[in-house]
């Protein structure tokens, strides 16, 4: 988010056996601690008194393999782009769409990142953890973790408990794509298409809707698509012909949060150095000089007018600290 925020004590490994001399040293004993990936998901609202952790685990290993699938262990510090370019790379066919998304390969098994028509979850075969409070390995099947959209036991039950080392992905040999997202359909019409036309697709998608993260402070969507039951939804479609929406199972539907805010009126809204960016009002970009308090203040603003235009409670995608 490029906010100008500062913690005590910032520790990184590169080892499960580093990992264990930093649980066992008397800094980590005696601060409170956080372990983060990139943080490009991360909001720190003030200064963090404590120790974050920090993996610099990157490598990168085919575990299993068979004549369709192959399975890669990547480390969790490795950049998550990074993985997904070595995938292209080997004509490994399940991580394309999600290229261009910032943050680490720890954090994309916490988050559940995905999209484009895809979602971490469809690929991750385990995820290798150390408890905190014991030092000791632990493996998680995918079943496991409970995967949803943008959630996963290590957001909830296990919130804190856990620091992840590695994950394995599996991945198809043999060619697939996911083409359902508009601008990739008409790449279902190519005789010859390759992953790489998929990912340069993406990236200029994200080009033209999300804020460059090196340049413009972030943290891609601010807020989750909410969820809403169909009797709500047929009510505001009434009101609101366009609006967009999707099936989520179970009579609910989905509607873009981005759309509901830009169309609350809330295009480019600023407060302070913080503002709804104009391409995709899901984002509230860092125009430069913002305070954490200015991000607070506009995304509650945005909550509580979405609240009363349509009577939904959004709810931050972000991890707020
Ligand atoms: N829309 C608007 N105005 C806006 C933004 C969106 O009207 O300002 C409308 C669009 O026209 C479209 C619909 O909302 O009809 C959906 O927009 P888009 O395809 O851009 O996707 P999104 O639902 O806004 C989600 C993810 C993104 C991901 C895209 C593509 C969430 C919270 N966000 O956004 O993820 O890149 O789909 O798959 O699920 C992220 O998690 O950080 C992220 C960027």
């Amino acid at each position: 988010m490029h906010l100008d925020v500062r913690c005590k004590l910032f520790a990184e490994y590169s080892t499960t056996e580093e990992l264990s001399d930093l649980l066992n040293s008397t800094e980590y004993r005696q601060n409170r601690s956080m372990h983060i990936g990139g943080g490009s998901n991360l909001v720190f609202t003030r200064d963090y008194d404590g120790m974050l952790l920090h993996s610099q685990s990157r490598f990168i290993n085919i575990t299993d393999e068979t004549a369709d699938t192959v399975t890669i262990e990547a480390g969790a510090g490795m950049v998550w782009d990074d993985f997904v370019k070595y995938c292209i790379a080997h004509n490994y066919y399940g991580a394309e769409n999600m290229s261009g998304i910032p943050g680490e390969v720890g954090a994309s098994a916490v988050q559940n990142i995905g999209s484009y028509g895809a979602e971490v979850c469809e690929i991750i075969s385990r995820v290798h953890c150390i408890e905190k409070a014991t030092g000791k390995a632990i493996t998680f099947t995918s079943d496991q973790c409970r995967y949803a959209y943008r959630d996963s036991i290590f957001k909830g039950e296990y919130f804190n408990r856990y620091i992840v080392t590695s994950v394995e992905y599996t991945l198809s040999k043999v060619p697939q794509f996911t083409l359902t997202y508009g601008p990739l359909k008409a790449l279902g019409q190519k005789t010859d298409l390759t992953l790489q036309n998929v990912r340069e697709t993406i990236i200029a998608v994200r080009n033209s809707k999300l804020p460059n993260p090196t340049e413009t402070g972030s943290v891609g969507s601010f807020f989750k698509n909410p969820v809403i039951p169909e009797n709500l939804f047929t009510a505001l479609q009434s009101t609101y012909p366009a609006i967009p929406h999707y099936p989520a199972g179970n009579g609910l539907i989905k509607v873009p949060a981005g759309w509901l805010i830009e169309n609350a009126g809330l295009k480019g809204y600023t407060v302070g150095g913080a503002c709804v960016y104009p391409k995709q009002c899901l984002v509230i970009a860092n125009t430069g000089n913002a305070a954490p308090d200015d991000i607070v203040a506009l995304y509650k603003h945005i909550i509580a007018t979405v609240a009363d235009k349509y009577g939904i409670e959004l709810h931050p995608e972000a991890n707020i600290i």
